[in-house]
């Protein structure tokens, strides 16, 4: 049977056929939502396969993270949502027999090859806006069933067990971690992530349609969604509790039941249609641009099999449920939650989940209000110890637009590393995330080559996607990183 992806298809059938002969699998993955949702995915995949498998999460792959790996008893390691950019330093452990790697990921590879590597990149698929890591091992766990003998029953041949039999139904989760790693951020999943969705929905675990693309229409009370959108600002209400009070109260709609009020999910499709319309006409009327204004509409991904108003069933809340988990040493948690446990893994990411919203909200207004530094390409801030290090480039990103912050320049972000700040010694390093705008890369901004490059420049090292990189670099080297930093953005951007 074809995969979902004609171009990937023979790569993936070779590290599917790899996994196979294993006798077990050590599975490697990245502390994000992409991540976490590529774990999950592969190890759902494994286990209906029928091949015995040990999960571990690093929040990066470094060289002592691959020995850590390399030391464990395991011949075959499978690398999800990382590996394609270490593949010089997994390579030296592949010489020694440590171990074979087999690698789905979607970052840019480093300057070596390897049998069982399966990467968007390598085949004419943007990896940052076409295909994640989660659409890299939704493609190999799509393999997998195509050649082992599913050890699913096909009872009664159902719709719902022949998609699990064929692992389509995992396209929920490819979704989720497209979504997570921004991939649809133009509105709409493009390109191979089109294909993974066509199956999801024909599978029944996806629905798709036209929808405000505002952040929280399953779990927001409707005055919080509209208060806190403010991706596209509308005046008097974006930031505003009585304007967006007011707003929905002068409305000719029951918005509230019990006393309550109802969440956007749950409205029907006329009192969506009421509201929406109300906004766009009020946006207009404060003079909000026409271009701004399409921005407000774009495509819902909704887990048809997620209960309503739960952050299970829009991609767009569950990504952001799964970062809340991964990025504070909780992956277990997220990977509890993408593999169905819905009572004490649920309730344990719901409390992360409000640390992270506290955290997210804080350092936005630390970073609007400090400020930050302009050079002629580039801009930044350094958090020092007051952002982690794991969420300062998702701040970094969301930082953009506001006062003082421009979305005409790439923005750096430097965080001491959490993990090193008791020893203070000499070779203390810190983080680096970068993110840019889809504009600034139809320019020419590659920001992993930025950050390789500036990074490696002064000791460090560094890599991710043309959009959103990241590095890590010496304390002290700062000023001398950002003045390659903003050279070779400079470089790209005329
Ligand atoms: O390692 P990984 O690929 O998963 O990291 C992607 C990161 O880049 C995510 O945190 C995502 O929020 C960010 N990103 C972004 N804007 C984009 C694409 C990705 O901020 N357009
Ligand atoms: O945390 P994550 O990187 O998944 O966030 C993705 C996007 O979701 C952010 O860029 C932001 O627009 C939105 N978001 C939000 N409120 C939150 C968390 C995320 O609006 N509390
Ligand atoms: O950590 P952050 O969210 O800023 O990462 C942005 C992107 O850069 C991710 O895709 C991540 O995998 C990549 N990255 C990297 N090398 C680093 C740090 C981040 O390739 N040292
Ligand atoms: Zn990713």
């Amino acid at each position: 049977m074809a995969g979902p992806i004609p171009e990937l298809e023979g790569r993936a059938t070779r590290c599917a056929r790899r996994l196979c002969e294993a006798d077990r699998v050590l599975l490697a993955s990245h502390i994000d939502a992409d991540g976490l949702t590529s774990a999950a995915i592969a190890a759902q995949a494994l286990e209906r396969a029928g091949i015995p498998f040990e999960t571990v999460f690093e929040k990066q792959l470094d060289e002592e993270a691959i020995a850590a790996i390399a030391t464990t008893d395991y011949d075959t390691v499978c690398f999800t949502d990382f590996g394609s950019g270490q593949l010089d330093i997994i390579g030296e452990h592949e010489d020694a027999g440590d171990f074979t790697p087999v690698v789905a990921d979607h970052h840019q590879p480093a300057d070596r090859e390897t049998e069982y590597h399966l990467n968007p990149l390598l085949f004419g698929i943007d990896g940052a806006s076409e295909l994640s890591g989660a659409g890299a091992s939704y493609v190999l766990a799509r393999a997998l069933a195509d050649i082992s003998e599913p050890e699913v029953a096909t009872d009664g041949g159902t719709a719902s067990a022949t998609a699990r039999a064929d692992n389509r139904d995992l396209a929920a989760l490819a979704v989720v971690g497209a979504v997570g790693d921004m991939q649809a951020s133009g509105g709409k999943l493009e390109g191979a992530n089109e294909e993974i969705v066509e199956e999801g929905v024909e599978a029944g675990v996806l629905e798709t349609g036209k929808d405000l693309t505002l952040y929280g229409k399953q779990t927001r009370p409707l005055p919080k969604l509209l208060e806190y959108a403010t991706d596209v600002h509308i005046p008097g209400i974006s930031n505003d509790q009585a304007g967006a009070l007011q707003f929905l109260e002068d409305l000719d709609l029951e918005l509230k039941r019990d006393g309550e009020w109802r969440r956007w999910s749950g409205l029907t499709n006329e009192e969506k249609r009421t509201v929406a319309s109300a906004l766009v006409k009020r946006a207009v009327s404060r003079g909000v641009p026409a271009k701004k204004i399409d921005n407000l509409v774009g495509t819902a991904y909704v887990l048809s099999e997620e209960p309503v108003g739960t952050e299970l069933r829009d991609a767009s809340e569950f990504s952001t449920l799964l970062n809340a988990t991964a990025r504070y040493e909780r992956a277990d948690v997220g990977l509890g939650v993408c593999l169905g446990n819905r009572e004490g893994a649920l309730e344990r990411a719901r409390t992360l989940l409000r640390n992270h919203r506290r955290n997210l909200s804080a350092g936005i207004d630390l970073v609007t209000r400090e400020g930050v530094t302009h050079e002629e390409h580039i801009q930044w801030f350094h958090a020092g110890d007051r952002i982690r290090e794991t969420i300062v480039g998702i701040v970094a990103g969301m930082a953009m637009g506001n006062d003082g912050v421009s979305r005409s320049k790439p923005i750096v972000a430097f965080a001491e590393k959490s993990d090193e700040s008791e020893d203070g010694g000499e070779d203390v390093e810190l983080k680096v995330s970068a993110r840019g705008t889809h504009a600034l890369v139809r320019n020419g901004l590659d920001l992993s080559v930025v950050m390789g490059e500036a990074s490696r420049a002064v000791g460090g090292d560094g890599g991710g996607h043309d959009v959103a990189a990241g590095a890590t670099v010496p304390k002290g080297r700062e000023s001398e990183f950002l003045e390659h930093a903003d050279e070779i953005a400079g470089e790209q951007l005329t």
